[in-house]
């Protein structure tokens, strides 16, 4: 009787032992506070809480951002910053987690969050759109390429007439205010030109754009907007297109875009067009070169475009076509022209040919009239009566020549 109890008194304490937790309670971070610490940009703080029961060293905080866009994420730290637009406000919480054996033990949330800027609706700028642009600095320079960035928008709907906006980036820890604005109608700025700036063409960062605005009227709403370099990288296009015929054979070669990326970046899309037949021929390319057949008695134009391939970078756009260049038989070209002279000429001609037989005709007609005139004696009276009444010359000519005709007839009928 006694060890059964004592077995059983054991197994209850080993169970305790097992499930030391059950009892233990999470208690939720404090100080939680959230502040803006750049361009749509925020770092959440909290303190561990001082009333939690030390020696569990495995703690750890699930945060979850709320607005303007959801998102969680666990972390050991008591410091997170987040990127996001922040013209909506910014809300998040935070909990204290811990993971045993697999199972998941939370305390209650904290909640902080950022008010939504002031700002009349309808005045922040719409269709905010950015490019940027690699160019080739001096070569000496720490940084042998810059990339330019352009925005433009359009001015809230009802934005008053006399709203200011100024655009920001930020870049990593770089901000910088436009310096270069261009402007609508009615004299408010639509678009900004960086013709340099701190963002590095090969960052995997966020590009940050706040463009904020003032009125006498009224507070304009600021407005934040995240660009992905990659979406937004206007890439250059090809460098130095040659092409060369021998016989059949068509070689075309050229060099990599102006950029900060590798050779080895890049894709190529190369376009040959036979003006000939209309044909166009499209490759795909990932070397610099690129061969072909062609039929050798045709004139091919050529053009090459360029990408930064989905080895180095996520997929962006293509870069405009180069400048077209044309290969092969030359005969083509004389041969339009010869053309466009004969057809010239001809039209020359039978417009001088057309316009002489107008001249002849009117001649015909100023020529006619007098002819007939001696020969009857009842049309003079009746060219006397007529001039007497009508005005115009023109008129009585043409009076005499009808009148004229039938008398002729009449004469003509009766001497037969
Ligand atoms: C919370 O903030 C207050 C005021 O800043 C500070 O006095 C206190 O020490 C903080 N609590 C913890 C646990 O750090
Ligand atoms: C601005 O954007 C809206 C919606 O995104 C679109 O409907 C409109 O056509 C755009 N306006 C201009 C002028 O691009
Ligand atoms: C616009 O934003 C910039 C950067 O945050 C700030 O320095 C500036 O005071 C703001 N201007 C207005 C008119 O709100
Ligand atoms: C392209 O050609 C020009 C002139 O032929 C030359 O100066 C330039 O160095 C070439 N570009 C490259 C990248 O080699």
């Amino acid at each position: 009787m006694v060890p059964a109890l004592l077995i059983l008194l054991k197994a209850t304490t080993l169970q305790a032992d097992l499930l030391p937790d059950k009892k233990f309670l999470l208690l939720p971070p404090v100080n939680f506070t959230i502040k803006v610490i750049g361009l749509a940009q925020v770092l959440l703080c909290w303190d561990p809480n001082p009333d939690q029961e030390q020696g569990n060293a495995n703690l750890q905080y699930h945060v979850k951002i709320n607005a303007p866009e959801e998102d969680d994420y666990e972390t050991r730290k008591t410091k997170s910053k987040c990127v996001a637009p922040l013209h909506q406000g910014f809300a998040a919480s935070v909990q204290t987690i811990l993971w045993n054996n697999g199972f998941l033990r939370a305390s209650s949330w904290v909640s902080a969050e950022l008010k939504t800027p002031p700002g009349s609706p309808g005045t922040s700028v719409v269709n905010l759109t950015c490019i940027t642009n690699t160019v080739a600095s001096n070569p000496t320079h720490l940084r042998p390429y810059k990339v330019s960035l352009r925005c433009t928008w359009l001015a809230g709907k009802d934005a008053p007439e006399d709203t200011h906006y100024f655009l920001y980036y930020r870049y990593g820890s770089w901000t910088e205010e436009c310096q270069d604005y261009s402007k609508d109608t009615l004299n408010r700025n639509t678009a900004c030109w960086f013709p340099t700036t701190f963002i590095n063409g090969k960052g995997l960062e966020w590009l940050a754009v706040h463009v904020n605005g003032s009125s006498r009227l009224t507070a304009i709403k600021p407005f934040d907007q995240l660009f992905a370099l990659h979406a937004i990288d206007q890439v250059n296009p090809p460098m130095n297109v040659t092409a060369e015929t021998e016989g059949t054979h068509l070689s075309i070669q050229w060099e990599k875009p102006v950029s900060a990326f590798p050779t080895q970046c890049f894709d190529y899309e190369v376009r040959i067009y036979n003006t000939k037949n209309g044909y166009v021929q499209v490759e795909k390319v990932t070397t610099n070169k690129f061969i072909s057949n062609i039929d050798g008695i045709s004139k091919y134009s050529i053009q090459v475009r360029a990408a930064v391939s989905s080895a180095c970078r996520a997929a962006g756009r293509w870069s405009e076509w180069s400048q077209l260049i044309y290969v092969g038989q030359e005969e083509q070209r004389p041969l339009a022209e010869w053309f466009l002279i004969v057809l010239t000429a001809t039209s020359c001609f039978i417009l001088i040919t057309f316009s002489l037989i107008c001249r002849i005709c009117h001649l015909w007609t100023k020529l006619f009239p007098p002819i007939p005139a001696p020969k009857s004696s009842i049309k003079d009276l009746f060219v006397m009566t007529d001039s007497g009444k009508a005005g115009s010359t023109e008129t009585e000519v043409e009076v005499v020549s009808y009148v004229d005709e039938p008398g002729f007839e009449v004469l003509e009928s009766s001497t037969f």
